[in-house]
């Protein structure tokens, strides 16, 4: 007897690193309250209601360093990257295997899915990322769960897939009704708030609200894969597809939670 999910929406949702590791500290620290708390609300949502869900994510400290360290987002270059191209892959199964736990303790038929195992960079794009085994999966009602990685890149030899592109990518080939990106801040505001008081909240980035962003990038943390900015260029893309996207807190209590029950409007909507 198999149990067929009847895949009305899917969502696809980001995990960010900032929220699932102490990655301001620079240290490879797991953020086990946070991710407790994460899976409950997670666990919540799809006990209350039928929706697909694919998991993917980031890297927090665990994969930030390792990259930075051997500067694997140059390309291949010598040798000694190639260790740093293993380290930072098993830094990021090790991390994986801690965000699955945590979702198998809240009752989530959670597994993994490992990107460096299956996909193919050109110059830090994906080009190759089989999807059917993570369609039968979600149809089956498990939640698979990738996350950022170091990939073969057949341009520049190895490379980093960051989360914040798997994303959109598999949004885009799942036909996915909603992507959410939870982070460490509320959404985008004008400038980094972590470093400027005045930033304002953008509720809604549109055409006419574009403007308005005075500065993004990264946060204080090391971040190689562009942080806030390199999000907002990637949900930008999605526009054209048709896909909503919201960026959220996953540091705030419910908001999550709320989100995957179907509210809007809990972050910075990006939409035109
Ligand atoms: N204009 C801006 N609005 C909001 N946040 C911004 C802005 N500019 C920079 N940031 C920074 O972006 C950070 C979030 O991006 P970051 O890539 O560090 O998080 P993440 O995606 O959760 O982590 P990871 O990349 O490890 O998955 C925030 O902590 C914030 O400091
Ligand atoms: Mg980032």
């Amino acid at each position: 007897m198999i149990w067929w999910l009847s895949m009305n929406e899917l969502i696809v949702l980001k995990l960010g690193g900032s929220v699932i590791t102490r990655k301001e500290e620079k240290e490879f620290e797991i953020n086990s309250e946070n991710l407790k708390r994460i899976s409950k609300e997670i666990a919540n949502a799809l006990n209350e209601r039928d929706f697909g869900l694919v998991i993917v994510h980031g890297a927090g400290s665990f994969g930030h360093l390792p990259a930075k360290r051997y500067e694997l987002y140059k390309g291949l270059r010598n040798k000694t990257q190639l260790m740093g191209f293993s380290i930072a892959h098993k830094s990021m199964q090790y991390l994986n295997l801690h965000v699955i736990d945590y979702l198998q303790k809240s009752g989530i038929n959670a597994i993994p899915y490992q990107a460096s195992a299956v996909g193919i960079l050109s110059n830090g794009r994906l080009v190759h990322f089989p999807t059917t085994i993570i369609k039968k999966l979600v149809e089956m009602n498990i939640v698979p769960v990738s996350h950022g990685d170091v990939l073969i890149d057949e341009k520049m030899g190895i490379g980093i897939l960051s989360g914040d592109h798997l994303v959109p990518y598999l949004a885009k080939k799942l036909n996915a009704t909603r992507v959410i990106i939870a982070t460490d801040v509320d959404g985008i505001y004008t400038k980094d708030p972590k470093k400027n008081e005045d930033a304002e909240f953008l509720r809604e980035i549109n055409s006419n609200t574009i403007s308005k962003i005075e500065e993004i990038g990264t946060s204080n943390a090391i971040d190689v894969t562009g942080g806030m900015k390199r999000k907002l260029q990637e949900l930008l893309e999605l526009v054209r597809f048709g896909i909503e996207s919201e960026i959220i807190s996953g540091t705030k209590h419910g908001i999550l939670e709320r989100a995957l029950k179907g509210e809007r409007n809990l972050g910075s909507i990006i939409k035109f």
